[in-house]
């Protein structure tokens, strides 16, 4: 083959982020009309680093990968060379294309990881479990976030909302017709920082992690009740507490804020930050009749752009 494809999603947390990276669960949904697309092919065979892979990268999407992911990019081929048992140097052009705005919390990074991974299997036309994508993905990621739990790079691969803990995710049931509407804040925020900004909050003040912990369980749990039962009002009342665990250690921004705010004021049930924080994007529950207003009111409020996603499963990249 001379040119190999990969495709996938950018994801929303529903419930649970920052929580997860200590081994607690939380709830994730893809958001597929935001991809990333790979395509790999050989630029000069045998050019290449001793033994491995290396990149020229090209495409709308390259930035965010380059600026943000560099290192854990050179990780990746390293590992795919190693795992797929692929020999000899070779040097690939690689195209990453996408819409996934970097640095707001939607798994672009992930998204683009994963796409250029199954990019290279389809050049090199290996079969790729997915348990051998997540390990190459979270490879990548591992470098770009610090030590990433793993729930982006499962989501921006999955066909419906699920529960991650601890390495492993199960599907979520749905219930209710709700829609959630996801705002650009039109800031990016690097979800290392925030990692790091709350393990030392964590190490100044004793039982500060158990509580964020405790908070952040009980969240999650009535979440996933809630959304099973299509009760969305419960739904959307664990949204808006867990922005409240989000602002009080320091993960939110004023625009945020206020966009959470705005959301709230037009109708909507629920409404938080979602992903790393300090910046990104906000996540608004809302009745369908609902979702035009919400969004005119989180545009007033700063918002940069919005999409809706149904509470649904949809059909798969891989
Ligand atoms: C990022 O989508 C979610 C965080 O919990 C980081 C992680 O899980 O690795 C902030």
């Amino acid at each position: 083959r001379s040119v190999g494809i990969g495709r996938a999603h950018a994801k929303a947390i529903l419930l649970g982020e920052h929580a997860v990276v200590y081994g607690a669960a939380a709830l994730a949904l893809p958001v597929p009309q935001l991809t990333a697309t790979a395509s790999a092919g050989w630029s000069s065979p045998g050019r290449g680093a001793d033994g491995g892979l290396s990149f020229t990268m090209t495409g709308s999407a390259s930035r965010a990968v380059v600026t943000l992911a560099s290192d854990g990019l050179r990780r990746l081929a390293a590992a795919f060379t190693e795992r797929m048992g692929v020999t000899g140097g070779a040097h690939l052009d690689v195209i990453l294309d996408g819409a996934i705005p970097p640095g707001r919390g939607l798994g672009s990074s992930a998204a683009s990881s994963r796409a250029i991974v199954f990019a290279l299997a389809d050049l090199f036309g290996v079969e790729l479990s997915e348990a051998a994508a997540f390990e190459l993905v979270q490879t990548a990621e591992n470098m770009t976030h610090g030590r990433a739990s793993g729930v982006d790079a499962v989501a921006v691969g999955a066909s419906g909302p699920l529960r991650f803990q601890a390495g492993r995710a199960s599907e979520l049931e749905v219930g209710g017709e709700g829609l959630f509407i996801i705002a650009d804040s039109g800031t990016a925020g690097s979800t290392k920082e925030a990692v790091e900004l709350l393990r030392e909050s964590f190490t100044r003040e004793a039982g500060a992690q158990q509580e964020f912990l405790a908070r952040a369980a009980r969240l999650v749990d009535e979440g996933q009740d809630a959304l099973a039962e299509g009760a969305l009002e419960e739904l959307g009342s664990a949204l808006d507490r867990y922005h409240e665990l989000m602002r009080a250690v320091g993960l939110s921004t004023g625009r945020i804020d206020a966009m959470v705010e705005a959301a709230r004021g037009a109708g909507s049930l629920g409404a938080k930050i979602t992903g790393g924080g300090l910046g990104g994007c906000v996540l608004a529950l809302t009745q369908p009749e609902q979702a035009g207003r919400v969004a005119r009111h989180l545009h007033d409020a700063g918002a940069v752009q919005t999409w809706v996603v149904p509470l649904r499963r949809h059909a798969g990249h891989a």
